[in-house]
């Protein structure tokens, strides 16, 4: 017989992470900001880092970026509450430097379990970092937003980081037409019995 691992709960990888030492990083923070929101989301959206607010309050997308994420969520018809949110790393870097690569592969087991527990219907990533870990792509954000992609099982759907955009007009457009169309790629695929549908026999 084979031995079919259960993924852990969210609660009990939380606890782990929470004194995890892993990597330096653990010696700047407040806390672990370990993730939020909805365990059975369809949609997980994964970010790069905790900035200052988020080390302080202990969640992700709680600062200015946030802010500005709530916002988009609401163009593709999602809150908060419907959504999943991790970030590449739990433990802010100092000064909001980038993330390492040794500080990525210390800390990404806990994304990789956390996306296995959630097990979404699709993964939002947030600028490059997110986006070439989780598609372990080189292709930059620029070329690959907007695009609908796969990795593994999951539904990837890469976009700019919010942090990326809050001064650039330009990026603030393209960042609402790839949240209208994660609207629409949600609406495609919900599963649900429309009138058409059903006459369609689908
Ligand atoms: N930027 C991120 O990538 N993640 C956060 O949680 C906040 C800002
Ligand atoms: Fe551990 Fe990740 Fe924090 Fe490093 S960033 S100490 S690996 S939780």
């Amino acid at each position: 017989m084979t031995a079919v691992k259960n993924p852990l709960s969210l609660e009990e990888l939380a606890a782990t992470v929470s004194t995890c030492k892993r990597c330096p990083l653990w010696e700047g923070r407040t806390q672990v900001v370990f993730g939020v929101g909805n365990p059975h989301a369809r949609v997980m959206i994964v970010g790069e880092a905790p900035g200052k607010n988020e080390d302080l309050q202990g969640e992700p997308f709680v600062g200015a970026a946030g802010k500005y994420l709530n916002e988009l969520l609401g163009i593709a018809g999602l809150t908060r509450e419907d959504v999943y949110i991790a970030n590449i790393l739990k433990c802010r870097p100092p000064g909001n430097r980038d993330p390492l690569p040794e500080e990525i592969e210390a800390c990404t087991p806990y994304l990789r379990e956390q996306t296995r527990t959630i097990s979404p219907d699709l993964i939002v990533t947030l600028g490059n970092f997110s986006t070439k870990f989780i598609l372990k792509t080189e292709v930059g954000i620029t070329r690959l937003h907007g695009i609908p992609q796969m990795a593994g099982r999951f539904k990837v759907f890469p976009i700019f980081h919010p942090a990326a955009a809050i001064y650039d007009r330009s990026k603030q457009e393209a960042m609402e037409k790839d949240f209208r169309t994660l609207g629409a790629l949600l609406a495609q695929d919900d599963g649900q019995v429309t009138p058409e549908k059903e006459k369609e026999g689908l």
